[in-house]
């Protein structure tokens, strides 16, 4: 096993947090990819490990951790989960909400819809976690679904488009509820079509596609 050098700065603190045995595995393997002396090159990898592990978000201590498995000072890790918005340096609820408040989405009502993720998480501001403990919400820049705006992302995965504040706390409430929830348009329209119906290539509608090309 490689021996990483810590020598230029104090030697990281790191009895708060260490990864359980899956996740060093995991690490070793993505330092393993990287040639010797560029280990730090997995810093991302390691950060959304210990956010993982960590109930979604990067503490002290795992950033410290992080630093030493990479033999990093901590002050360029902690650089990097400051720079990148998807890295929670405080506590999260178990479902984070977050609201897009970029152009298309604004002008498709946003603010309604982060008031509305407010008052059904039952928190005054942003990035406060919910007391139960299952929300918190926070504004986002655009997450690439505007022809579906307005929208939120919850958690690192699921997207729910073409929201109203109503269908926003519909959603949330079934989160609270344990209850599944569909993600993608709330409104009913399949992907980005017009929500009235297609209006251009109507053609293709009625004719099959040619065998061997995509549906
Ligand atoms: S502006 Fe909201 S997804 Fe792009």
């Amino acid at each position: 096993m490689r021996v990483l050098k810590t020598t230029s700065y104090d030697a990281p603190r790191t009895d708060g947090f260490a990864f359980t045995a899956e996740n060093k595995a995991k690490a070793d393997a993505y330092r393993a990819r990287y040639p010797e002396g560029r280990e730090a090159s997995a810093v991302l990898w390691l950060l959304y490990l210990a956010q993982e592990q960590n109930d979604g978000w990067v503490s002290n201590d795992a950033i410290e951790y992080v630093a030493a498995e990479l033999g990093m000072a901590p002050i360029r890790v902690y650089e990097v989960a400051s720079f990148y918005t998807m890295f929670n340096l405080r506590p999260v609820g178990r479902y984070l909400v977050q609201v897009c408040r970029t152009t298309s989405c604004w002008m498709r009502g946003s603010d309604a819809i982060t008031k509305a993720c407010l008052e059904e998480a039952g928190t005054a501001s942003l990035g406060e976690v919910s007391d139960d403990g299952v929300f918190s919400v926070v504004e986002v820049e655009c997450l690439g679904a505007c022809c579906n705006a307005p929208m939120f992302q919850v958690n690192d995965r699921n997207y729910f488009e073409d929201l109203t504040p109503e269908s926003a706390r519909a959603v949330m409430a079934k989160l609270r509820a344990g209850e599944e929830v569909k993600p993608g348009s709330q409104s009913g329209r399949a992907g980005s079509e017009p929500q009235d119906g297609a209006k251009t290539l109507l053609h293709l509608a009625q004719s099959p596609a040619p065998a061997g090309e995509g549906a």
